[in-house]
């Protein structure tokens, strides 16, 4: 199994300010159901395309920051192959050990760590690719800055970042309304990342399908100057 050297030690949960998931199998299994009867496919939809616009190659080096359970580091992984490296952080340490028993099952090669946004456990530059799902609006807004820091601190000269998230919650109609989980203004993340020290930064929409419950979502892409 590949490893990357911890540049500070894992922080528990209880030290972010960030709103942390501990469901574990129960989280996949609630996120399941959701995508199955209510999103029509959506959840699913939305890690492939997250590692689509990362246009992730053999051989990266790719950190999914707030992993959850790790399904979409699964999803990199078979794209960057056994020459390349994934890790993952998250908090909550069901989440992790979930994810971990995932990996293990399918004997892939993932490091998954208990770990914060707010001060990732790696070296500066490890990275060609961060992708983030999900993850943003679990965040007071000083805690997505100091991320976004740490980000562009672990990634590359010209490494890439894709963020995924809901939509904001003030911004939904009919059914995606009721969904009860927040989002975020992509024009809030846009500025947050270019703040950041990020360049091209790009957005792109994507829209409940039809008589789904699925809250929108869209997506940030952004290069590491
Ligand atoms: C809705 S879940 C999304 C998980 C996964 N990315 C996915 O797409 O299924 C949000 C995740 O953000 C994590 N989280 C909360 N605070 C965090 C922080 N400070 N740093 C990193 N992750 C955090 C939570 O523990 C949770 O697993």
């Amino acid at each position: 199994m590949h490893s990357f050297a911890r540049h500070r030690p894992s922080r528990a949960g209880k030290e972010t300010q960030g709103l942390i998931e501990s469901g574990g199998w129960r989280y996949d299994l609630t996120g399941w159901f959701h995508d199955t009867f209510s999103f029509r496919g959506t959840f699913r939809e939305l890690r492939q395309r997250t590692a689509t616009l990362a246009r992730i190659q053999l051989e990266d080096a790719v950190l999914d920051v707030g992993c959850g359970t790790g399904t979409l580091a699964m999803e990199v992984q078979r794209r960057v192959g056994r020459a390349g490296r994934v890790a993952g952080v998250d908090p909550g340490t069901q989440q992790i050990a979930r994810a971990r028993a995932k990996a293990a099952r399918r004997n892939v090669p993932i490091s998954f760590q208990i770990g914060v946004i707010e001060q990732l456990p790696f070296p500066d530059q490890t990275f060609d690719v961060v992708l983030s799902t999900l993850m943003m609006h679990h965040l007071p807004a000083p805690l997505k800055r100091q991320g976004l820091a740490e980000i562009a601190r672990v990634l590359k000269p010209g490494g890439r970042l894709v963020i995924a998230d809901f939509t904001h919650k003030k911004e939904r109609a009919g059914q995606a309304a009721r969904f009860h989980a927040g989002g975020s203004r992509m024009q809030d993340l846009v500025a947050l990342v270019s703040d950041a020290g990020f360049e091209q930064v790009e957005t792109e929409e994507m829209r409940p399908p039809r008589f789904s419950a699925f809250p929108g979502a869209g997506f940030v892409c952004a290069h590491k100057r």
